[in-house]
C-alpha cells in the first residue's frame, strides 16, 4: 500500500504566466515568490509553494503527492510497476524545480500525470499575502476521470485512499488523514484538473471574497454555497486559461475511520451539492496538457538512498 502523506502542489502551464501570476496573487490573494528558468512559485501556507506556473503551453501538468520517505517511493515505484503503471524517476533538475528531493512520476489510467514526492521544501516564513483572503492552507485538488468510482476502486486499490462520500456517480471524494477529503475525482471525457481549494479561516471570509471576486468581475462558477458531504462553505472561480479556484471554510474532519460509512447522494437534487439550493452547474476543468513527453522508462537517479536492488525500470 502507498501510503500518501499530503497534497503538495499543482503545476499547471501558461501561456500569459504574467496574467496568471497577477490573478493568483491580486484576486486569490498568494504570495509570489519569483520565478525560476521559466517556473513561477506561488504560496499559500508553510510549502515552498502550492501552484507552480510553468510558461509555456496552457493547461495542467501535473499533481504532486508526498510520501514519507525514499524507502516508500522506492516501494511504491514497485507497486506501481506490479499494478501496470509506467513510472518515470525525475530527473535532479526537473526534482530543483519542484524544490523535492526527489519524485517518481506517473499517469494515472485514466492519464491524470501525477508526482509521487519526497522532502519537499518548508517555508516558516510567515505568508505575506498579496490579499488578506483569509487563506490558511492549500486544501485539496480534484482530477477528471470518466468513472469516478472506477477511480476510487483503482485508486484505493494501491494507495491509503478511502471514500469520504459519492455524489452519485459525478464525484468520488476521497481521503487519506481525517480531513474529508484532500482528493476528489469529478466525471470528465478528458485527464485534467477540475479546481484547486484553498481553506479560509471564517465563513466571513468566504462571504467577503464572494463580493471582492464580483466587485472585480471575476466569473464565480458555483456558489457562495455550503456542500451538504464535507459541510464546508465554498465559492469556486475562474482564473485565467481555465484554472478554477476554491475557497472552502470548514471542511469536516473523520476522526473515526471505524465508525464513518459514506453517503450517496443523487447529483440529480439540487440540495445534493449545494445545500442551501443554489445553481449547481460544476465547475469547469482544466485540461491537461497533451503534448508533454509521454512516461518513458528511465533510471532512479543517482543517490545515496538508491538501495542496489532498486529494481530495472527496462521493460516496464
Ligand atoms: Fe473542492
Amino acid at each position: 500500500m502507498i501510503e500518501l502523506k499530503d497534497i503538495q502542489y499543482v503545476r499547471s502551464g501558461s501561456a500569459d504566466a504574467a496574467e496568471a501570476v497577477r490573478f493568483a496573487t491580486e484576486i486569490v490573494g498568494m504570495e509570489y515568490r519569483g520565478s525560476e528558468d521559466g517556473v513561477h512559485y506561488l504560496r499559500a501556507d508553510g510549502r515552498h509553494h502550492c501552484l507552480a506556473f510553468v510558461e509555456g503551453r496552457s493547461g495542467v501538468l501535473s499533481s504532486g503527492l508526498s510520501l514519507a520517505d525514499s524507502a516508500a517511493l522506492r516501494a511504491a515505484e514497485v507497486e506501481l510497476t506490479l499494478a501496470g503503471i509506467t513510472t518515470r524517476w525525475g530527473t535532479p533538475e526537473e526534482a530543483h524545480s519542484r524544490h523535492v528531493r526527489e519524485f517518481l512520476e506517473f499517469l494515472d489510467p485514466w492519464g491524470n500525470r501525477f508526482d509521487l514526492v519526497v522532502d519537499a521544501e518548508s517555508d516558516a516564513a510567515p505568508v505575506e499575502f498579496s490579499r488578506r483572503a483569509g487563506i490558511i492552507e492549500f486544501g485539496h485538488l480534484c482530477v477528471d476521470a470518466p468513472d469516478p468510482r472506477a477511480a476510487f476502486e483503482w485508486w484505493s486499490s494501491l494507495f491509503n485512499i478511502k471514500i469520504s462520500d459519492w455524489i452519485g456517480n459525478k464525484a468520488a471524494l476521497m481521503r487519506f488523514d481525517p480531513v474529508h477529503h484532500k482528493l476528489a475525482v469529478f466525471q470528465g471525457d478528458r485527464p485534467g484538473l477540475c479546481h484547486i481549494n484553498f481553506q479560509v479561516e471564517s465563513i466571513d471570509d468566504v462571504m467577503r471574497s464572494w463580493h471582492f471576486l464580483e466587485k472585480h468581475e471575476v466569473e464565480i462558477e458555483q456558489g457562495p454555497g455550503r456542500h451538504p458531504q464535507s459541510t464546508a462553505v465554498f465559492i469556486y472561480f475562474k482564473g485565467p486559461e481555465g484554472l478554477t479556484y476554491e475557497y472552502s471554510y470548514g471542511v469536516r474532519r473523520i476522526e473515526d475511520d471505524a465508525s464513518w460509512v459514506p453517503r450517496y447522494f443523487d447529483p440529480a437534487l439540487p440540495n445534493s451539492i449545494d445545500m442551501w439550493g443554489g445553481p449547481t452547474q460544476r465547475a469547469s476543468t482544466q485540461y491537461q496538457v497533451d503534448d508533454e513527453p509521454a512516461v518513458t522508462d528511465a533510471t532512479p537517479p543517482a543517490s545515496d538512498a538508491t538501495p542496489a536492488s532498486a529494481p530495472s525500470l527496462q521493460g516496464a
